[in-house]
């Protein structure tokens, strides 16, 4: 081997180095870079994430007063999707049979246990009295939670919770007429 090539060996073998040094300090950057911008990242989703946990979890009773009907501008053709929930139990149309539930046309402002031929339970019938006319208040506060507004009822649903989808609910009802 002559001096020459000696010199050029040394050479290549020094870039050799440089670049390991170069490619692995640019891993060693990258690499610190990346988990501080993920890390960064999840920064920004976790609080947003907490505040939401507590909002649902810690302040459901805060929220509902909130929500002011009488403001509120019912949608019943948002009312309509809603009834979707009911629709396994009650038949809505004009004449439409009973099902598990009674046929529900015409039920704003009807006398409770409105069905004439469908069996109600006693739970409702010793209500009827007292609940009188399913105006829209009481609908609203029946199908929140109907099992709480007439304890012992048939009618197994445990209700509607958002009051702005229970308002829509009501005003698609006083359509059917
Ligand atoms: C799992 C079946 C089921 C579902 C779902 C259901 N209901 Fe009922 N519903 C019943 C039954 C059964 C009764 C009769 C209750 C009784 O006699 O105690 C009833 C009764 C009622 C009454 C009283 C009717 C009257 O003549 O006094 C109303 C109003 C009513 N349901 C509305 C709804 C609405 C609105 C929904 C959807 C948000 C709904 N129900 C979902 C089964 C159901």
């Amino acid at each position: 081997m002559n001096k020459l090539s000696q010199a050029f060996i040394s050479t290549v073998i020094v870039a050799d180095l440089l670049a390991v040094v170069y490619f692995g300090g640019s891993y060693i950057l990258t690499g610190s870079i990346l988990p501080s911008h993920e890390g960064a990242e999840a920064k920004t989703i976790v609080p947003g994430a907490e505040e939401a946990a507590t909002a649902t979890a810690g302040e459901p009773k805060a929220a509902e007063p909130a929500f002011d009907l009488a403001s509120y501008v019912a949608d019943p053709v948002k009312g309509e999707k809603v009834a979707a929930k009911c629709k396994a139990c009650h038949s809505f149309d004009n004449g439409g049979a009973n099902k598990t539930g009674p046929n529900m046309w015409n039920i704003v402002n009807a006398p409770v246990g409105h069905m004439e031929g469908y069996s109600y339970s006693s739970a409702l019938m010793a209500k009827k009295a007292e609940i009188g006319t399913w105006d829209e208040t009481k609908l609203y506060a029946f199908l929140e939670a109907p099992k709480e507004y007439i304890p012992g009822t048939k009618m197994q649903f445990n209700g509607i919770k958002n009051p702005a989808e229970r308002a829509d609910l009501v005003a698609w009802l006083k359509t059917l007429k």
